[in-house]
């Protein structure tokens, strides 16, 4: 159907990656990481220039989140799905609650459900559905997603916990661009490959005082056995001193902090949300307006700032578009979440996703299916 199609040349983007991750690092960060040519990559982790550079990530973290003083930004290897394992054997006390919107937050329960001696209660909504996240009296964990990566649903607002419960947010696809007050949680989480532009494998998590006490605690039981690498007075103690347990990437580190240090520039947190919610209004109101497009989050106040996902009419193919546009080189990452089977496009609204590239690429549907 859309064999023949060609983008003109005034809306090709000026850079075709839409991906929701891992997202578009910037070139010019390649450049930043070549230009230190034998001072950083490949020196260790113990010594002051990998060190430093730690260092000035967790303080730009800090500044970007107002992360509260008594709060620790920890680092370590394994990304946002190991720390989901490090959170079920290292957080939870007997009883978790999980709140689940899609695939990932799924995936989070199970980790938790398949320690056996954690009851795990899941909270479900149906895919597209909004989460009404609340306290669940008899969880010492309550675990929400912030931004839903499957399915393009974003949290509302944060559930106030009982004094003794942890308040876990995973925001790997929203963190840095989906308001959060992080003094209301006890850790927030995420993988540095969406809105901050880095490669995968890397964790950040912010720990609240109350958490730091929980890990602790857990950790010093006999009957509790926790593997090394996923021990979290090892995280902790070596975040402390601007370190990972065990070696990291170091370009991972650099491209986050080249990001971290870009977003603080662009005038910080709240800056980062009005242009996310600048691109998510852009792409709502278009699929609103177009027959054949809608949204495929129902209630406007759940569509993510981050991952936008619209749903095209059975009479076109969106994967047809799509590789067209694969074809001709110049729209990449566009496709609905492989596991929910739906016509549909998941564009990415990435800090570095430019709103003229978003302007471009819809009239490049537009025009696709309109001609
Ligand atoms: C919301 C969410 N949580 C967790 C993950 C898993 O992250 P990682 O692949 O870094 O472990 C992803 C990855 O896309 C995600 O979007």
């Amino acid at each position: 159907m859309f064999e023949n199609y060609k983008t003109p040349k005034e809306l090709i983007p000026s850079d075709p990656r839409f991906g929701c991750g891992p997202s578009l690092i910037p070139v010019d960060f390649l450049e930043k990481l070549a230009a230190t040519g034998p001072n950083l990559l490949g020196t260790s982790h113990r010594k002051p220039a990998v060190k430093n550079l730690v260092k000035e990530v967790q303080e730009g973290l800090t500044k970007f989140f107002n992360v509260p003083s008594d709060y620790l930004v920890v680092l370590g290897n394994g990304g946002a799905t190991f720390f989901f394992d490090m959170i079920a054997l290292g957080l939870v006390d007997k009883k978790a609650a999980h709140f689940t919107c899609g695939e990932f937050s799924s995936k989070w329960f199970k980790a938790s459900k398949d320690v056996p001696w954690i009851d795990a209660q899941e909270i479900k909504s149906e895919y597209g559905d909004g989460v009404r996240a609340e306290n669940i009296a008899d969880a010492d964990l309550v675990a929400v997603t912030l931004n839903e990566t499957s399915t393009g649903v974003q949290l509302e607002s944060l559930p106030t916990v009982d004094a003794d419960t942890l308040l876990c947010v995973d925001a790997t696809s929203g963190a840095g661009q989906i308001r959060c007050d992080i003094s209301k949680t006890d850790v927030f989480f995420f993988s540095p490959q969406k809105v901050f532009a880095s490669e995968g494998g890397l964790f950040v998590a912010f720990m609240s005082p109350k958490a730091l006490k929980r890990a602790a605690e857990i950790e010093k039981r006999s009957d509790r056995y926790i593997p090394g690498i996923m021990s979290f007075d090892a995280a902790i103690s070596n975040s402390e001193k601007n370190q990972t347990y065990n070696t990291p990437s170091i370009s991972t580190l650099f491209f986050l902090n080249e990001q971290v240090k870009l977003m603080n520039e662009f005038g910080g947190y709240e800056k980062a949300c009005e242009y996310a919610d600048k691109k998510a209004q852009l792409l709502y109101s278009w699929a609103e307006e177009k027959p054949y497009l809608s949204c495929y989050v129902a209630e406007s106040k759940y569509r993510s700032r981050a991952v936008a996902t619209i749903d095209v009419d059975d009479k076109y193919n969106a994967e047809d578009i799509i590789a067209a546009f694969t074809k001709e080189g110049t729209v990449n990452g566009i496709d609905a979440y492989r596991k929910l089977g739906k016509n549909q496009f998941r564009i990415s609204m990435f800090h570095n996703v430019k709103f003229e590239d978003l302007e471009k690429l819809t009239k490049m549907i537009s025009l696709a299916i309109e001609s």
